[in-house]
């Protein structure tokens, strides 16, 4: 398949472009859309044919549910068998990086989507794009991170077709992600709600609204327990090179240990000059969203460059930084 790949306002996107992303999707072709997270691979997320053909195309096993996105929080309660009042506290807070799970109707959202499960996830995603897309289809979308099982998530459009070129009809580039790291998704089917993956909406935001909200699944990770959302599996998000995310006292050793030919990635302003062992220093921004929008690009970079090891200075412990350390862990182990 020849994949076609667009340039598109982000802000306002050509209605001739919207149109023709319309188009391959009432199709049941796969299409690339930017969101504000990460981009995405989108399908018609109410046709079992045009979603299993995600799964095809990222090389996903099929027990792992995907995303469905909608243009408005109304469309999502719709398709829902049941809105809890969780979901109706929280759905405030869209468009927006946050996913809520609720209970599926079996005849609106196909079993392929789901992986077979009684829930559904729904977001409405902030970005002009998409979000015209949406109501122009009047549809729902079924969008994963739009990267081959297990790879980097894509924050640029040119990460998606490092893995999906040739697999998709239509790639929109419409620049790099704002935040640059996957929604929050918060489990609302069952009481109290309780957060399965943390992600760009941070956890204040979502304990002001649902101040019963538990983090006890994600602190639970272990692969050895039934898996509270399949996406939680450890090895996820991760670059091919070697990653080992370090105390910021053990960085020294650790270069030492495992180059000569290895990156460190640390904050600025810290190590000015380069540690002695580090063939390549990414500095990132201090604070926890800033770090968050420039980590995949670097990783991805920093992946392409053949050194034997990506050294990352662990972050601060704090809640700021929950979505960053979960992501660093996963791609370190
Ligand atoms: O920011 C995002 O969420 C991006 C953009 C494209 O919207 N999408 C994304 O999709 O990250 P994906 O498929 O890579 O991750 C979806 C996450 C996984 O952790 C998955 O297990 C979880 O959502 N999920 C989906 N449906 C679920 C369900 N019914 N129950 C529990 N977890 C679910
Ligand atoms: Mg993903």
């Amino acid at each position: 398949m020849k994949t076609e790949v667009l340039r598109v306002d982000p802000q306002r996107p050509e209605p001739e472009l919207v149109a023709r992303a319309v188009t391959l999707l009432e199709r049941g072709d796969l299409v690339v859309l930017p969101t504000e997270t990460v981009y995405g691979l989108a399908a018609l997320g109410d046709d079992a044919v045009a979603a299993s053909r995600i799964f095809e195309a990222k090389g996903r096993p099929a027990y792992n549910p995907l995303i469905v996105h909608v243009a408005e929080a109304r469309d999502a309660r719709a398709l829902a068998a049941s809105w809890p009042a969780a979901a109706d506290a929280l759905a405030t807070l869209w468009p927006g990086p946050l996913t809520l799970v609720v209970p599926r109707e079996p005849s609106r959202i196909p079993d392929v989507v789901a992986g077979n499960g009684p829930t559904v996830a729904f977001r409405v995603p902030a970005h002009p794009v998409t979000l015209a897309i949406l109501k122009a289809l009047g549809r729902p979308l079924a969008a994963p991170s739009a990267n081959r099982f297990q790879a980097l998530s894509p924050t640029t459009a040119a990460h998606a077709r490092k893995t999906l070129d040739g697999r998709v009809a239509l790639i929109l580039d419409a620049g790099p992600c704002a935040h640059g790291i996957e929604s929050t998704v918060v489990d609302c089917s069952s009481e109290p709600p309780s957060l399965l993956r943390p992600g760009a909406l941070p956890l204040g935001a979502l304990r002001e609204r649902a101040p019963t909200l538990t983090t006890r699944s994600i602190h639970a990770i272990d692969d050895r327990e039934p898996l509270p959302s399949p996406g939680m599996l450890a090895r996820h998000y991760a670059p091919r090179t070697r990653l080992v995310v370090v105390r910021p006292d053990a960085v020294h050793d650790a270069l030492r240990e495992l180059g000569p030919r290895a990156a460190l990635v640390t904050r600025i302003p810290r190590h000015r000059e380069a540690p002695r062992g580090a063939t390549l220093v990414a500095r990132l921004p201090d604070d926890a969203p800033g770090y968050g929008a420039s980590l995949y690009a670097t990783l991805h970079h920093l992946d392409e460059a053949g050194l034997d090891a990506i050294v990352v200075e662990a972050v601060p412990e704090d809640d700021a930084w929950l979505a960053v350390r979960d992501r660093l862990g996963r791609a370190g182990s």
